[in-house]
């Protein structure tokens, strides 16, 4: 009779081995965790439960395995004679007890010839092959729809915010918000550039590219599992395995225009399901939404404390400068007053920036001599802004249009009496980033930006 007392550190290191030479890659946490917890006598639900995967997530991934096991012992193995057949196969091979000397140990670097179709030792390969004491996962990174990187200015907090948010603090759900031109794709290609070593797998995509969340969904499993994509594991069970950055841009073509802030267009309503399972399941990994405006869940996610944050972007600023020097404008002492005016919204300036350059010969002065803000090639940009509000929110910002310094809260316009759409429409365009507050000892005061008041007055004028 054999008394076998086998390590198991020995077993999942020949697991590993085979994975690679198989699969070529790397047992995923749950894969260990099926076999270590199936070493112990450990049931599906228990491991379902320890590690918050449904049963039949467990069951699928565990079945893959015994497969892989199987073809490896020539013999059927599962969850119930998973230890027994190791242990045989280890007696089977094992010559003077020194497990590294083993034919199964060799059974490891048999199946490496076969996938590297060489006659090489191990220790005579090239650095990609297979060492299980210093393997090194290969990152996956696809920035195919990801914008180039440019000329970047300032975004110094911005980025230092990101980073705190999504290295330190792990949030799993991170929206950056703000006016088309603001900079949402340039300040996000810069985060991912700076922090792309700390994620097994990235991933940018456009929303724009994708008609359902289906084809998301289908996209996102085909990217993490390289074919055949492994059956009914959802994404935030991917989102467990690898520590991933998704980015999805573009995210306000899924919310409906002509009603307040947030509300998905019918047809992609699931999205806000998936949402809430990738805030509220527990992994590493982070989504990057990029949007013009906040989705509901997200605002609710946020005030429950669900690993949720959203940076709402501001203009440039000073930094904003920075831009005129690669466009031919004079007087660059009045270049704040020009950023001012147009709310150091890079696209605006730059468009602007080519106004002036065109009209006035690149002279600021003389094109600030003009009282109202030129709005030219803004208009259709703003125009797609405006044609998303409802019509309480068109009323308000009618009305602070015609405000000199800006609409108490208190004083509520006649066309609201009687309702209480006045307060949400002021909390919509708020979140919508349209509208501006301004405090003072007197109280707070909300107000349009220039260019944006501008260009409601013509709405209403012409
Ligand atoms: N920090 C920056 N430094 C220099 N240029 C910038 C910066 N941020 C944005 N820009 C320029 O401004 C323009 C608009 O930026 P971007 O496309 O990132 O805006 P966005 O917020 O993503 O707009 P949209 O919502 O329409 O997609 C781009 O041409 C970009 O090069
Ligand atoms: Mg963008």
């Amino acid at each position: 009779m054999y008394l076998v007392k086998m390590d198991f550190q020995k077993v999942i290191k020949w697991a590993e081995d085979l994975m690679w030479a198989k699969k070529k890659r790397h047992l995923n946490s749950l894969e260990r965790a099926i076999l270590e917890r199936v070493w112990n006598n450990h049931k599906y639900q228990e491991i379902a439960d320890e590690y918050r995967y449904s049963k039949d997530s467990v069951k699928t991934v565990a079945g893959n395995l015994w497969k892989l096991i199987s073809e490896e012992l020539d013999e059927k193995v599962n969850k119930t004679n998973f230890r027994a057949a190791m242990e045989r196969y280890y007696i089977c091979n094992s010559n003077v007890g020194d497990f590294a000397q083993s034919k199964f140990y060799e059974s490891r670097i048999s199946v490496y010839r076969e996938s590297c179709h060489s006659d090489e030792t191990p220790k005579n390969r090239s650095p990609t092959t297979p060492n299980s004491d210093n393997i090194q996962p290969e990152k996956r990174h696809d920035l195919t729809d990801a914008p180039k990187l440019r000329n970047f200015h300032n975004r110094t907090n911005e980025l230092a915010t990101l980073k705190q948010w999504i290295l330190e603090e792990n949030n799993r759900i991170v929206t950056i918000t703000g006016l088309s031109g603001i900079g949402k794709t340039t300040l996000t290609r810069q985060l991912v550039e700076d922090i792309q070593d700390n994620f097994y797998c990235i991933l940018w995509r456009s929303h724009r590219k994708f008609s359902t969340l289906n084809a998301l969904k289908t996209n996102l499993i085909e990217f993490f599992s390289p074919p055949p994509p492994q059956q009914n594991l959802s994404i935030p069970d991917y989102l467990r395995f690898y520590r991933c950055l998704i980015i999805l841009d573009d995210f306000q073509e899924t919310l409906t225009t002509g009603e307040f802030v947030g509300t998905y267009i019918p047809e992609y309503k699931n999205y806000s399901k998936l949402i809430q399972e990738i805030a509220r399941s527990p992994h590493n990994s982070c989504l990057l939404l990029l949007s013009w405006e906040k989705p509901t869940e997200i605002a609710n996610l946020e005030t429950e404390n669900c690993h949720c944050h959203t940076l709402q972007l501001q203009g440039l600023g000073e930094s904003a400068t920075e831009l005129s020097k690669v466009k031919n404008l004079t007087d660059k002492d009045r270049c704040l007053e020009l950023i001012n005016l147009y709310s150091g919204n890079p696209l605006w300036l730059n468009i602007i920036a080519s106004t002036i350059e065109d009209l006035f010969n690149g002279s600021v002065a003389k094109f600030l001599s003009y009282s109202n803000p030129f709005l030219g090639d803004l208009k259709p940009i703003l125009h797609e802004h405006y044609q998303r509000l409802s019509e309480s929110e068109k009323l308000v910002m009618q009305w602070l249009a015609n405000q000199e310094i800006g609409g108490n809260i208190c004083s509520q316009p006649p066309e609201f009496s009687g309702n209480n759409d006045f307060l949400g429409a002021i909390q919509s365009l708020r979140k919508r980033g349209l509208i501006k507050k301004i405090v003072s000892k007197e109280g707070a005061v909300f107000t349009l930006e220039p260019v944006i008041k501008q260009y409601v007055k013509n709405q209403y004028n012409s």
